[in-house]
């Protein structure tokens, strides 16, 4: 009898370890199939983004719209074991109660097993895992609406991905092919896409006064040479930075909430204007972005955002209330550490731009919560109905639309005030969270200056000798004028523009059209001119260098090299052209 067990138990046991490995094999086989491991592409840009590349598995759209979530997502296998009903005679035979048989082979297995499913997107014919880059990505989270879906949708709408950069850092996140016709499909979808920008405001003679970095979101800089044909620049050639559509106002509807998050004040457009003081200043505003263009090299890597040349700048009156009289009304004078400002431009009803400033800065005497810019009513692209205009700072905090205003101990946690308007250092290429952590957010501008005439109608990052007529002017008085900007932060003024033909050795001094500011209240920019005699003109391509130092000694560095951040921003290298002079009319000169 023992050795029929015996027989029976091994003969049984033989089964059961044949059924549990053809079992697990299965169900290893399955798992492993469906979330094998990922290859990646090596970054190749000799690949053009989103084509087939035929190394790597497919993905099916259905596949790609799972991956939505960076939390641990429980999957259960049912699994119907191949020798069930044998394996519970067996049981019988060595006296286990058949219960147990039953429950462990008669009914199906179920496997739970914890997998992280991360952040998929589909682009052409690709398919990206870009888990690894949401915390890079420089409108923050905002990335996450394109997960599971194919990314066309979104840069339908947000034009100013298609950069030569952008594709390169998707593409590094490739991990698959999508099947043949899916592309088709995911096309088709796009068509039926709500087009946010449509309600964008008309915008006239665009050819003319700008340089166009991207039309969804407008972002438009203001030509060189617009830019020194006078000291207030002109509402219709001011450069316009929206990072998302430009909100519709209904004047009637709007209010301004004003709050320390405990207790909110409501105030309406006219409750603003006539319960207050009207006060006008005349301020530059400048992104930090300016410049950007100039930081890009083949050497330090290439630099994230809008290529600016030097028009992400312009020089306005602005009129409206002082922010401190608004606070001190409220009592909200004497709280906080910082005020933070929202914008009616939102891509979620949560996610809205924003922006904070120390509370010193914001109680000072030319912080405006402004309505009107040039003596006319802000402009929709210029933040109708209103505007903070935060003079001597970079112009990200001068939050358009505004339409929240908070008191509080903390920053503001929005996107462009913990990620994007951060001056990284130079060794971090692929910025982690941890860095921008370790960033203070940028307030007040830098010395900068550039030079804006003799420039051309192309894009000036492009033009690499620029090739001069000298105009009647400067034909009878025989000296090609050269004219530029300067400014500097935190209300410091400028004093003085230096110009250089031989590469920073000798310089000479330009005269400045500034107006005499109080000190530390230095907002508007220097417009200057240097008038260079023919006589001192090479007849080959030469260089022409500026260069602003400000009343607290600040001056410009050299190159760019050195101050390169891969958010490329605050560039105040100095700014060099390179020009050729038409010799015949430098002879006319003579
Ligand atoms: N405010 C809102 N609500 N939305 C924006 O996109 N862009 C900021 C700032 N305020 C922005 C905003 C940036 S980065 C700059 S440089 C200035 O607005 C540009 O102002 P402008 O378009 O009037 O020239």
């Amino acid at each position: 009898m023992r050795s029929r067990f015996t027989f029976l138990f091994r003969r049984k046991l033989k089964l059961q370890i044949i059924t549990t490995s053809l079992t697990g094999g299965l169900v290893a086989g399955y798992i492993f199939s469906k979330y094998k491991p990922i290859v990646r592409a090596e970054a190749d840009i000799s690949v053009k983004i989103g084509e087939r590349i035929s190394t790597l598995p497919t993905y099916s759209m259905t596949e790609v719209a799972k991956h939505t979530t960076a939390e641990k997502v429980s999957l259960k296998y049912v699994v119907i074991p191949i020798y069930s009903s044998s394996s519970s005679a067996y049981f019988e035979d060595i006296g286990i109660p058949n219960r147990i048989s039953i429950s462990i082979f008669a009914k199906a297995l179920i496997f739970s097993i914890g997998v992280f499913l991360g952040y998929w997107l589909a682009y052409k014919d690709g398919v990206y895992d870009i888990t690894s880059y949401v915390e890079n990505h420089p409108g923050g989270k905002m990335v996450l609406r394109s997960a599971g879906k194919a990314l066309e949708a979104c840069w339908k709408i947000f034009t100013m991905h298609d950069m030569d950069h952008v594709y390169e850092i998707l593409e590094e996140y490739r991990i698959g092919n999508l099947p043949p016709g899916e592309r088709e499909v995911n096309q088709r979808e796009q068509e039926k896409i709500t087009d946010l920008f449509q309600y964008d405001p008309e915008r006239l003679n665009i050819k003319e006064n700008f340089f166009v970095r991207s039309k969804r979101p407008f972002n438009a800089e203001t030509k060189p040479s617009v830019l020194v044909s006078s000291f207030i620049t002109p509402v219709e050639q001011f450069f316009v930075r929206n990072h998302m559509h430009v909100p519709f106002v209904n004047i009637n509807e709007y209010k301004l909430e004003i709050g320390n998050g405990k207790s909110t004040h409501s105030l309406s457009f006219d409750d603003l204007t006539e319960k207050y003081q009207s006060h006008t200043i005349t301020s530059t505003l400048a992104c930090s972005g300016n410049r950007r263009g100039a930081m890009n090299n083949d050497e330090q890597g290439a630099i994230r955002g809008a290529p600016w040349y030097v028009g992400a700048i312009g020089n306005a009156r602005w009129t409206g209330v002082r922010l401190r009289d608004v606070l001190q009304s409220l009592g909200l004078d004497k709280e906080g550490k910082y005020v933070q400002f929202y914008g009616l431009d939102c891509e979620t009803p949560k996610r809205c731009y924003g922006g904070s400033i120390p509370i010193e800065k914001a109680l000072s005497d030319d912080v405006l919560i402004a309505y009107e810019m040039n003596n006319e009513s802000l402009t929709r692209d210029h933040g109708y109905p209103l505007r903070i205009i935060v003079p001597g700072s970079i112009g990200a905090r001068s939050v358009k639309w505004v339409n929240r205003i908070v008191v509080s101990d903390k920053e503001s946690d929005s996107p462009w005030q913990i990620f994007d308007y951060k001056l990284l250092p130079t060794s971090v290429k692929q910025p982690q969270k941890s860095d921008y952590d370790a960033a203070p957010a940028i307030q007040d501008l830098n010395v900068n200056s550039a030079i804006c005439y003799p420039s051309s109608n192309e894009d000036g990052n492009k033009v690499k000798i620029l090739s001069v007529q000298p105009n009647h002017n400067d034909i009878k008085n025989k000296k090609l004028t050269i004219k530029g900007y300067a400014l500097s932060g935190g209300g410091k003024q400028i004093q003085n523009v230096q110009v250089s033909l031989d590469h920073g050795k000798t310089w000479l001094q330009a005269e400045l059209e500034q107006l005499a500011e109080p000190h530390m209240r230095a907002w508007a920019w220097t417009l200057w001119t240097y008038h260079i005699p023919f006589d001192d003109l090479p007849s080959k391509p030469f260089d022409i260098i500026c260069r602003a130092t400000d009343t607290n000694a600040n001056s410009q560095p050299e190159s760019p090299v050195g101050i390169w951040n891969v958010l490329g921003h605050m560039n105040n290298a100095w700014h060099k052209i390179t020009l050729q002079i038409d010799e015949k009319c430098l002879k006319k000169g003579s």
